[in-house]
């Protein structure tokens, strides 16, 4: 590196390298290698750092140099139940080999500027420090949840998360609109795990050079006073970062397209889109709830049934015959479906969603009226905004169970509800597409360095 490290970005003079390092996972890889094009897109040269385990495919991206962290994360080590586990394995067995792997690219490429690393990378932070290079992180939820997240340790010398001294339906007075119920289920398995990641998260985005959220300020204006207390480092919220390349080219299984000729045949906005994400595994009885709700909603559904999705299951066994009857009718199953063209479809008239934070963009982007449900992390959050702050959606308050899912799907497919719902999303759109135009991608940052 000729130029000094601890200079803002902008002044470096021959900056003109990016190198991005996401977490390997479907929702963090998304955004990672969207952010990666837009940059490219404004004249930078994009180097991805990555492990073996949920590689993405290099061919796809001819214009980026792809870097394999040998000795990284391998598909054997990973235990694909437990996400926890492998941030955690991420984190710790695999910071020697990524010392090496960036060492040693950076050695080779004096034209590099930044590096820009998932949020839960947290132990890199020490190694692109070591290293010299300045480390912007990126967030890739929203900024409600982030905020959660940071009151967790305030929460738990509270209490929150003892059932003794809260009901579940009870609010959380430090985070509104949160009730007990949303934060008891943040937790995922164990709290003392889970809160030590969330502060090692917190501490290497407030020692980074910059923090990016892939979000946008019309949406999460009633957090942003808080967080800019809360964050010194300079914040950006530049998303939804898919507005300018689709996530299909970094889709870790492949899309059916099938469903797309499907859709085809369908009436406008008669489709429930229904897709629980990446992560979401859900056990037999929960599936035949789905099932029968709706079966029973009687409207027309795509549903997604990713392979794993329900726990000791190949694919669809666990379904009901008399359902499988009805998908014949009005159902179409397929393992994993191209979502973006999906929501963007004419025929979809609801989503939905295990509030996963790109699912979520991605609904609001293309206009599509929510139903949610939550499975970890930052999902619980997010369905609670969508359905209490934001109402861009209904959120399925009891779990999963027939009869509230039916009406569910009757408000947001039949009802005045759902069409409330889709003009707000038109003015919010709007609304989004005219900062876009007057600020433009990096509007936010030009505004803070130049
Ligand atoms: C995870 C967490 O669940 C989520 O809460 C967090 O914000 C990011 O990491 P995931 O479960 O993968 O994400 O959900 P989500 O964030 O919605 O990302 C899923 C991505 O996969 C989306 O970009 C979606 O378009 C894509 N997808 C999903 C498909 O391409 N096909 C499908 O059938 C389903």
């Amino acid at each position: 590196m000729e130029d000094n490290p601890s200079k803002p970005i902008s002044q470096h003079t021959k900056a003109q390298r990016v190198i991005l390092f996401p977490l390997p996972f479907q929702g963090h890889m998304n955004p990672m290698l969207q952010l990666a094009n837009i940059l490219h897109s404004r004249s930078f040269t994009i180097s991805i750092l990555y492990h073996q385990y949920n590689s993405p495919d290099p061919s796809k991206y001819p214009h980026f140099s792809f870097h394999l962290i040998p000795g990284g994360l391998s598909e054997d080590q990973a235990d694909k139940d437990d996400p926890l586990h492998l941030v955690r394995l991420l984190n710790t067995d695999c910071i020697r080999p990524t010392r090496d792997c960036l060492g040693k690219l950076l050695s080779t490429h004096d034209d590099t500027a930044c590096i820009i690393m998932d949020a839960m990378m947290y132990s890199s932070q020490a190694v692109a420090e070591d290293l010299g290079i300045p480390r912007i992180t990126l967030r890739t939820s929203s900024v409600c949840s982030f905020l959660a997240m940071a009151t967790l340790p305030v929460l738990r010398d509270k209490g929150y998360f003892s059932m003794i001294d809260y009901r579940r339906e009870d609010p959380v007075l430090e985070l509104p609109p949160l009730k007990v119920k949303d934060i008891q289920a943040i937790r995922i398995e164990n709290l003392n795990d889970t809160l030590k990641i969330v502060s090692n998260m917190l501490e290497g985005t407030k020692t980074a050079s910059g923090l990016i959220f892939n979000t946008f300020q019309d949406l999460e204006e009633p957090n942003l006073a808080n967080l800019y207390e809360q964050i010194r480092t300079p914040t950006f919220l530049l998303g939804p970062f898919h507005r300018f390349f689709s996530a299909a080219s970094s889709s870790l299984l492949a899309q059916d397209r099938s469903c797309i000729s499907w859709l085809d045949t369908q009436k406008p906005n008669s489709v429930l889109y229904v897709s629980f994400g990446s992560l979401a595994a859900m056990d037999e009885n929960n599936v035949r709830e789905v099932a029968w709700g709706l079966s029973n909603s009687m409207q027309p559904f795509l549903l997604v049934v990713r392979p794993g999705l329900v726990q000791g299951s190949e694919w669809l066994e666990f379904l009901p015959n008399e359902f499988l009857e009805v998908t014949g009718k009005r159902g179409c199953i397929v393992k994993w479906a191209p979502q973006q063209e999906v929501l963007s479809h004419p025929a979809v008239g609801g989503f939905w969603t295990h509030s996963g934070w790109n699912s979520v963009l991605e609904s609001i982007c293309e206009g599509v009226p929510m139903i949610c449900s939550s499975f970890l992390g930052d999902q619980m959050v997010n369905s609670r905004y969508i359905n209490d702050v934001w109402r861009l959606g209904i959120k399925l308050e009891c779990g999963f169970e027939r009869d509230e899912i039916e009406s569910a799907i009757r408000k947001i497919m039949l009802d005045r509800e759902g069409q409330d719902i889709r003009e707000k999303l038109v003015c919010l759109k709007k609304k989004m597409d005219l900062s876009s135009k007057t600020d433009g991608f990096f509007g936010p940052i030009a505004k803070r360095f130049i």
